[in-house]
């Protein structure tokens, strides 16, 4: 019999297998548990519930589906936790979960607006959207989501949908194995500074062809980056004229290990002819290419500002403490995504230099004119309009003070 706890995340509360009983000295919730339901987690949940609701308030839900659910927490917070009064179809191959997961639409009351399917996802989202496609699909699965983003595409209503997705397959897509991001996400991974950037470009990349395979187009609205996932949120519109405009959007990233200079080369600007530019500066180090992947923007502002805004606004105080900080930067680099990151202490490593606190680079890249941005990405990381060679500047001028 499974051992079960009581868990109470955001304003829900539920059942779930007990993981500290279950991770025994690993403190860390395991694939092996009966149920899976990872409490560090949460913060992910917490962003999602925020989207949603604000993702809500421009476009109908009435009918969402969680193909991989595990205790259900996920949909259980949406039902409880978002204004509308939409219906979820939730649905787990492990018979325990579906058992638990049923067991918490019932304590809370929601038997009538949700049902729990024992089968597999991707069956799940082909058969069960034959009758009324989905508004959102949400694919939140052990390592990566790629197998079930083109059932959860098709499964999408005509009229367009949300599509959130969160991979926790960090060594393939942060550049330890790139043959394997090629073969899973269609392009390289690399191990740059910007890893995790590049993760979720290549993520977004890959929504990006599939979505086009079935005559869409895409629009990303957010992506995170923490801990041991990212996650991105993309609308897709049934528009193939708009799918065949984003071609530009698709592109590959060079970055030279020899000065940390990137380069982001559109796939239609005709690689061959393109020249990396740190030659000019008498650079000859070894280049590393990443992708094909998605180079158009990460964020759509308005959203992020109607979070932050329902955020403030909430009373229950039950999100993560860390959400708050999270938007935040996200907001901040959301106009500033044309290029990748540049983390601060890699450049500063490169030198052999002590690297400054990232407020004073921030405030000397202002002052010269450059627009700068924190990144949620990484705390010692900024964007910003200036070259490396500029950043460099600032920081030696700062050093020499
Ligand atoms: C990461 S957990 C889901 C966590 C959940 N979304 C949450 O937020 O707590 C992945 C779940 O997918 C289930 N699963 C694995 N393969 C599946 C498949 N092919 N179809 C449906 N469920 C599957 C596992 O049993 C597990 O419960
Ligand atoms: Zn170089």
């Amino acid at each position: 019999m499974t051992i079960e706890k009581e868990y109470t995340e955001g304003r829900t509360t539920f059942l779930s297998a007990d993981v500290d009983h279950y991770s025994g000295d690993k403190k860390q919730p395991t694939t092996s548990l009966p149920v899976f339901y990872n409490p560090r987690m949460q913060l992910n949940r917490d962003l999602s519930v925020l989207f949603l609701t604000v993702y809500m308030d421009r476009h109908p839900v009435e009918l969402m589906c969680e193909p991989l659910t595990g205790s259900g927490v996920r949909t259980l917070r949406y039902l409880n936790e978002c204004p509308s009064d939409f219906y979820a179809i939730m649905c787990d191959t492990n018979p325990l979960a579906v058992d638990i997961a049923q067991r918490n639409v019932e304590a809370l009351g929601f038997n009538n607006r949700a049902k729990v399917i024992h089968g597999d996802a991707k069956l799940l989202l082909m058969t069960e959207s034959r009758e009324k496609r989905f508004d959102f699909v949400d694919v939140d699965p052990f390592g990566t989501p790629t197998p079930y983003i083109y059932a959860a595409v098709q499964s999408m209503s005509p009229k367009g949908g949300l599509l959130a997705a969160t991979a926790t397959d960090m060594p393939v897509l942060c550049g330890v194995h790139p043959n394997i991001a090629l073969r899973r996400y269609g392009g390289f991974s690399a191990r740059t500074p910007f890893t995790h950037e590049i993760a979720v470009r290549l993520l977004n990349g890959f929504i990006y062809s599939i979505a086009g395979s079935n005559d869409c187009s895409i629009e990303p609205l957010a992506v995170v980056s923490t801990d041991h996932y990212v996650r991105t949120w993309v609308r897709i519109d049934n528009d193939r004229a708009e799918a065949n405009q984003q071609a530009r959007e698709m592109g590959t990233i060079v970055y030279c290990t020899g000065c940390m200079h990137s380069m982001v080369i559109p796939l239609l600007s005709k690689l061959l002819n393109v020249d990396f530019d740190h030659k000019r500066e008498g650079c000859t180090g070894t280049l590393h290419l990443a992708g094909p992947l998605w180079i158009g923007a990460l964020f759509q502002n308005q959203y992020l500002i109607d979070a932050i805004n329902l955020l403030a606004k909430d009373e229950s105080q039950t999100y993560h403490r860390r959400v708050s900080g999270i938007l935040e930067k996200m907001l901040e680099e959301s106009i500033l995504t044309s290029r990748p990151y540049i983390d601060l202490h890699a450049l500063c490593d490169l030198y052999n230099l002590t690297p400054p606190k990232t407020r004073i680079i921030i405030q000397g890249l202002k002052d010269q004119g450059f627009e700068v941005s924190r990144t949620h990405f990484k705390p010692t990381a900024i964007r910003t309009t200036a070259s490396v060679n500029e950043v460099m500047q600032i920081i030696l001028n700062y050093q020499m003070r």
